[in-house]
């Protein structure tokens, strides 16, 4: 069997397998951007993919392009992707949302007081935005101010954060499709004279100015970055020299630790082969860390992908669309169902929540499930044995983290903890045995318990902001934490009244 279908490490985690859902724009939040009950189970459904990126996620009003996509800026919005990630979890699957910010492709009917879109220059896209009353050719934008510059990476990082906040396993830096960032890289849509423009270094720094924000917030294991240097799409021609930039790019981008490159390889959505003999592969071994790939992939080439180790991952988006259950129906090599262009955009459960998965074969009960992915040899009490001893150990473990305040180690074992509950949940489906039930599902809730407050647990206010500095608003350092507020950093001996270092 490939490699494809088996467990890997990417970033902070461990995922299932090899495969990606690529972020896909559906448009069916609320009309403030809002996410729906319906999107958790859409994003449901399709936990067996090793890793979902959500589709693109609006970090401010401003950055909005198309009507009724999900944004990630008010606290009503972050409490409403909750169940979707809870869905996705419950699923074992990771979730990072993309992180977006559409620039120039946008239309006064959808920015704040009708105001016009911004850019780096304003030059207009030969481009449509969707807006409540469809599709509207995109306007000539308001060239951005370099004053204002350090306020939409401000957007970038407070989006993040609220990712975080909400849920999210990390995050994907849209920067590609001719959106901001790629308008700011791009020499055919950035004629700045400033730092910002010109030469390529004043031409990346847009986007590595968000880099550097957003990793300063969630930390290098948990940011992903999207690039398509070679797709023109939404009227954002090809840089003059697009291995040099790029190149630039991701030499830059190996000081970050990301946890993957994601990369659509030729024109999104059309051709794979790239003009000029481009080779992408040029940039793939220029970057340390996992390589996703995307564009244009169906079974056959996400093996070929592997077995030439061309990718470390494959996204996979159209087919997303119709195939909840793609790992299962590539898997089994069984036949694929075909996308509905008329419903991709807008509209509700038809055609986004209603694809048939495969037919269900007799299916084994969970711990048959369960036992066959382990050693078969395995007999069942002895299994049920080792799985609460690993919870006992896990519980063990986790106080020990929270006296120690660790909060790296609580992340590698909040993944231990995830596995062990599926197990035991499963387990409880098939246990006749009500009293030993309702102990485990207590066992559960304590475990659950205990991941929230190490997730809550204030160590006390920051000695220069005042901020309550909370496990979940420090970055991790070997001995050190910082307080993400105003960047004081504290030693992590103590728990309690966080000393100067
Ligand atoms: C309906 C639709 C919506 C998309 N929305 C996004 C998006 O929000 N963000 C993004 O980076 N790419 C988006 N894409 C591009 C896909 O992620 C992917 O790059 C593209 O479909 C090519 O992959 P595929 O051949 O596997 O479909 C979208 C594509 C489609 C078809």
């Amino acid at each position: 069997m490939s490699d494809l279908f088996l467990p890997v490490t990417v970033g902070a985690f461990h995922l299932a397998n090899r495969i990606v859902m690529a972020p896909l724009t559906r448009s069916r939040a609320h009309a403030e951007g809002t996410p729906t009950p319906l999107m958790a189970e859409y994003y449901g459904q399709r936990a067996s993919a090793g890793l979902i990126v959500s589709e693109g996620v609006n970090i401010s009003p401003q950055a909005r392009g198309y009507a009724r996509t999900p944004g990630i800026y008010e606290e009503a919005q972050v409490r409403a992707w909750r169940p979707v990630l809870d869905a996705v979890h419950r699923g074992g699957s990771r979730m990072f949302l993309q992180l977006w910010h559409v620039g120039r492709l946008s239309h006064p009917s959808l920015q704040p007081g009708e105001a016009l879109p911004i850019a780096p220059s304003a030059i207009r896209p030969d481009a449509h935005a969707y807006t409540q009353a469809g599709f509207r050719p995109c306007v000539t934008p308001r060239a951005l101010d370099e004053k204002e510059i350090p306020g939409i990476v401000a957007q970038y990082a407070r989006a993040a954060r609220n990712a975080l906040t909400a849920g999210f396993d990390g995050v994907e830096i849209h920067a590609a499709n001719g959106y901001l960032i790629e308008q700011f890289l791009r020499d055919s849509a950035n004629r700045r004279t400033d730092a910002y423009g010109g030469s390529t270094e004043n031409r990346a720094r847009f986007l590595l100015d968000v880099v550097e924000a957003v990793v300063e917030v969630c930390g290098g294991g948990r940011v992903g970055i999207r690039l398509s240097p070679l797709s023109p799409v939404n009227d954002l021609r090809l840089d003059r020299d697009p291995l040099a930039t790029y190149g630039y790019v991701v030499e830059r981008l190996n000081d970050f630790g990301l946890a993957y490159l994601h990369m659509i390889e030729g024109v999104t959505q059309g051709p794979r082969s790239v003009p000029g003999g481009i080779d992408l592969q040029i940039l793939r071994r220029a970057f340390q860390g996992p390589y996703i790939a995307n564009n244009g992939y169906d079974l056959a080439l996400a093996l070929e992908a592997r077995r030439k180790h061309r990718a470390d991952l494959i996204s996979f988006g159209r087919l997303y669309i119709a195939n909840p259950d793609l790992v299962e129906r590539l898997r089994a090599d069984a036949p694929l169902n075909e996308p509905d262009r008329q419903t991709f955009f807008g509209g509700g459960a038809h055609g986004y929540t209603d694809y048939p998965t495969l037919e269900p074969k007799p299916s084994p009960t969970p711990r048959e499930h369960i036992m066959a992915q382990s050693d078969s040899s395995v007999d069942p009490l002895h299994f049920d044995i080792k799985l609460r001893a690993r919870l006992g150990i896990l519980r063990e473990e986790i106080h020990h983290a929270l006296l120690r305040s660790d909060t790296e180690s609580y992340g590698e074992l909040a993944g231990q903890v995830h596995d062990a509950e599926e197990e035991s949940l499963a387990d409880l489906l098939t246990d006749v045995n009500l009293a030993e039930i309702s102990r485990e599902v207590q066992e559960v809730r304590d475990i659950e318990a205990a991941r929230d407050r190490i997730a809550h647990h204030t160590y006390g206010t920051c000695l220069d902001c005042g901020d309550p500095i909370a496990a979940n608003r420090l970055e991790v350092y070997p001995t050190a934490k910082r307080c993400l507020t105003c960047q004081r950093i504290y030693e992590t001996r103590t728990g309690v009244a966080p000393a100067k270092l």
